[in-house]
């Protein structure tokens, strides 16, 4: 079966914060959509490349949050999650030149807090970036992006950031953190500049908020798993723009959740630390399925672009012709990040990460990433409600382990 699951929750960042902190993870089952669209990135019209979506049934190309509630199913094994998640699909590249569509097979994903705020009504981001084509140790918005190879066989290897060389018997997982830092105004800034990663302590902690994005949310953390038990071959994985070398691994999310939902889950503390075990947190149990997610059909199918994605055989071309990389070169943009500060400013892209990185740089290093954009039309303050009272401790730890990384599920049909 296909299937999806997303994990939910806010962790206990820090050393010092006590656990049980609210997290759970949320499952779905078959993902609904497999085509070219992107309601973020692509509004109105046809996508560069291929998605796989999971959540709410009236996923389209226009993201709005009362179509995304009004859907008459999801995905998720939690009724009221009208939210839609997608990321890009990934082929396998044979030999003779012909595509096969990869299967996803699961995804994760988390979030932490110190005054958290819900996902307002409209809130829609990015983690990663399809154009990026390089990769920067010193910037959050890129160290977000990773890959875990899954191999029982023998010790575990450390994570990547391109496609790692070797096959993943237990799945390919590609990691994507998205920003726990908002800037309190606006649902959606160009290039997603609305949100920021921590301003250090990594992409990945309760570190400080930057200045710039002040407001805490909750992280959001997915991991897709890909079916990868093949021999490995060089360049044969290939995301569904093109990239054969996988920085470009990205993700997207519009909210659908009800609001006024996560402050009660938040209230509730402790009794929603449940991981997998939603039934177990009161504020959830009522709209939980228990069972691990289920199918659910487009509301409109005429959504989904008529075309062949690979779900049926063989392709001979990515779905809208999308070159590959390493032969004919990223795209002019590739060194720019959805999620990090201005891209036209030289070394901008690393800005809230230079800041970010635990340097000894003082805030005056810190760039306002969004001074030029503030324009866009502001949430309306009744959407925006604290959701917890959580508060870290303001030393930041770098230890990846302290639990904050939630992740969210998606688990698509193992074979074709
Ligand atoms: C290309 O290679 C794949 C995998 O080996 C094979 O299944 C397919 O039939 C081949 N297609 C052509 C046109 O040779
Ligand atoms: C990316 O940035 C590097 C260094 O700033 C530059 O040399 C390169 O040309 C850029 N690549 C593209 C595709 O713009
Ligand atoms: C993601 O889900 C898998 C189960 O599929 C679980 O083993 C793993 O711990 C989860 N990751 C996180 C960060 O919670």
């Amino acid at each position: 079966m296909i299937g999806l699951s997303t994990l939910f929750g806010i962790a206990a960042l820090l050393a010092g914060v006590s656990a049980g902190n609210p997290f759970f993870i949320v499952q779905h089952g078959t993902a609904t959509f497999t085509t070219r669209v992107d309601p973020i990135i692509n509004p109105g019209t046809i996508s560069t490349h291929v998605h796989t979506v999971v959540g709410s049934s009236s996923f389209r190309n226009e993201y709005t949050y009362e179509n995304n509630r009004a859907g008459k199913c999801t995905t998720a094994n939690v009724i009221e999650d009208k939210s839609n998640y997608w990321a890009p699909q990934l082929y396998r590249k044979h030999d003779n030149g012909t595509f096969e569509l990869v299967r996803m097979n699961r995804v994760n994903t988390s979030g932490p807090d110190e005054e958290v705020h819900e996902f307002p009504e409209g809130f829609k981001m990015l983690a990663g970036s399809s154009k990026r084509s390089t990769y920067d140790d010193n910037d959050y918005t890129n160290k977000a992006i990773s890959y875990t190879c899954l191999d029982y066989s023998g010790p575990g290897k450390p994570d990547t950031h391109g496609f790692p060389e070797y096959s993943c018997p237990q799945d390919l997982r590609a990691n994507l953190f998205f920003p726990n830092c908002w800037d309190g105004v606006n649902n959606w800034l160009e290039g997603s500049k609305h949100v920021s990663y921590p301003a250090s302590g990594g992409h990945d902690s309760g570190g400080p908020c930057p200045a710039t994005h002040p407001k805490r949310l909750m992280s959001l953390f997915y991991e897709f798993h890909f079916t990868d038990n093949y021999e490995y071959t060089l360049g044969a994985r290939v995301w569904a723009n093109g990239d054969d070398v996988g920085y470009s691994a990205h993700g997207d999310f519009t909210n659908g959740w009800p609001t006024g939902l996560f402050p009660k889950v938040f209230e509730a503390g402790s009794s929603c630390d449940v991981g997998f075990s939603i039934e177990d947190c009161p504020v959830l149990e009522p709209i939980f399925t228990h069972s691990g997610g289920g199918t659910c059909s487009p509301d409109n199918p005429s959504v989904i672009i008529d075309e062949e994605v690979g779900e049926s055989g063989l392709l001979t071309a990515l779905p809208g012709n999308n070159p590959l990389w390493s032969i004919n070169g990223a795209p002019a943009a590739s060194n720019s990040t959805a999620t990090s500060s201005s891209s036209s400013a030289p070394g901008a892209s690393s800005t809230s990460q230079t800041s970010a990185a635990p340097t000894s740089s003082g805030p005056s290093a810190i760039v306002n990433p969004i001074g030029a954009i503030q324009s866009p039309a502001p949430v309306s303050s009744s959407s925006v409600s604290v959701i917890g009272d959580v508060h870290l401790s303001p030393a930041p730890t770098q230890d990846a382990s302290a639990g904050h990384c939630k992740a969210k599920k998606r688990r698509l049909a193992a074979q074709f």
